[in-house]
């Protein structure tokens, strides 16, 4: 089979969506289409400040629906999390799960879903397709422009025992409706919109260089990253611009519907390893690595890199391969700086002594797989090296 000429077979999976603004009101009518009796909103402090919990709530009573609202969700959601949240949904009898917020919330409420349907705790399921039993009905309303889980057949759930994070990837965790709202991003404040976005472009630029890459993510990737190369410093700067949250949530979007098909590589497997051990920020973690990620990858798809590069406005026409390669790596050290990223990744906790286990963490992270040149324990411990000292 080959592998480049994009007729090999592909599968491409993606829930019903609603996106545009005043989405977030439509969730008291779905949830209703869903027969729910009463929905389990699975959110974060944050989100209810930012006063999204509220309108939510709003939409669900003029259907007469009642909810139960479980905050115990922390970023990088861990294993008894979920546990706390399915003994929560039983108690207060729900049968429909909201999510309610960013990657957290949605991954613990994918993570309640299936625990609770398969009498099992959330890390049975770790791995491709290990899900027996689908979960309730799951509704998702994003409120960060980066994780897209309200549109992905991942969850990335901690397990605190071993201190990894694993993921479970599955049809069953594909919500089965998302309200994408780019107001409810207009509240995020400036660092995290900076690391949400960073997350998205992330997933964008590993999707589109990822060995199972299709026509179809194809075309998600780089749409999706020339929007958020274009509008992530423009949406810090002007927070409260619609017309910037709306392309990065459509960015986030279309990059969370390119990874949820083609896979990502090595920036996630070594982001979700930071994450399990030291808990460190997941969008911050990727800001930190990918350029370090793309010096290493290059020399395998170089002509898809250089695509990146055109999508994110860089010419580069006549430059030889070595001098290609520098101006994407400078482009993106270049957003990552001007999006407030600036550090290495000592400045999340890591430090020499984690790099042997991290390595061996991230070697066995299923993100690795698609990763389009194939990486040595050896070679990841020097790509951490090189991004804790520079
Ligand atoms: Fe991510």
């Amino acid at each position: 089979m080959t592998t480049q000429t994009g007729y090999e077979l592909r599968k491409f999976v993606a829930p019903e969506f609603v996106y545009g603004i005043g989405a977030l009101n439509l969730i008291g009518r779905y949830a209703k289409n869903f027969a729910a009796r009463k929905t389990l909103i699975v959110t974060d402090p944050g989100v209810v400040a930012a006063g999204w919990l509220e309108k939510a709530t709003k939409s669900l009573a003029s259907e007469n629906i009642p909810w139960a609202v479980f905050q115990g969700t922390t970023p990088n959601p861990k294993d008894y999390e979920v546990a706390n949240g399915v003994e929560f949904y039983r108690e207060n009898e729900c049968d429909v799960i909201i999510a309610l917020g960013g990657g957290s919330p949605m991954d613990c409420a994918k993570g309640i879903g299936i625990a609770f349907a398969n009498r099992k705790d959330v890390l049975a399921f770790e791995g491709v397709d290990e899900v027996p039993i689908p979960g309730p009905p799951l509704l998702c309303i994003p409120t960060t422009a980066g994780t897209a889980a309200d549109v992905s057949q991942f969850a990335i759930i901690a397990d605190t025992s071993r201190n990894l994070k694993i993921a479970i990837v599955s049809k069953t965790v594909v919500p089965d409706i998302a309200l994408i709202d780019p107001e409810t991003t207009t509240t995020m404040p400036g660092e995290l919109t900076a690391a949400t976005g960073m997350d998205a472009l992330v997933h964008a630029i590993e999707a589109y260089v990822s060995n199972a890459s299709s026509p179809v993510t194809d075309l998600n990737a780089l749409a999706a990253i020339t929007l958020l190369a274009k509008n992530l410093i423009s949406a810090m700067e002007q927070p409260n611009e619609i017309g910037f949250r709306h392309n990065m949530m459509l960015g986030s979007l279309l990059a969370g519907l390119a990874f949820s098909n083609a896979g990502l590589g090595l920036v996630h497997s070594m982001a979700h390893s930071m994450g399990g051990l030291l808990d460190s920020p997941h969008g911050i973690c990727n800001a930190l690595l990918l350029d370090h990620v793309v010096n290493f990858n290059y020399q395998a798809v170089p002509e898809r890199y250089d695509r990146i590069a055109q999508a994110m406005g860089l010419k580069l026409d006549g430059l030889p391969p070595e001098s290609r390669k520098e101006a994407l790596l400078k482009c993106i050290a270049g957003l990552r700086k001007d999006a407030g990223i600036v550090a290495t990744i000592g400045s999340v906790g890591v430090t020499a002594g984690h790099l042997p286990q991290l390595a061996n963490n991230a070697l066995h992270d299923p993100c690795s797989v698609t990763n389009p040149r194939p990486a040595s324990v050896q070679d990841i411990e020097a790509l951490y090296a090189r991004a804790l000292a520079q």
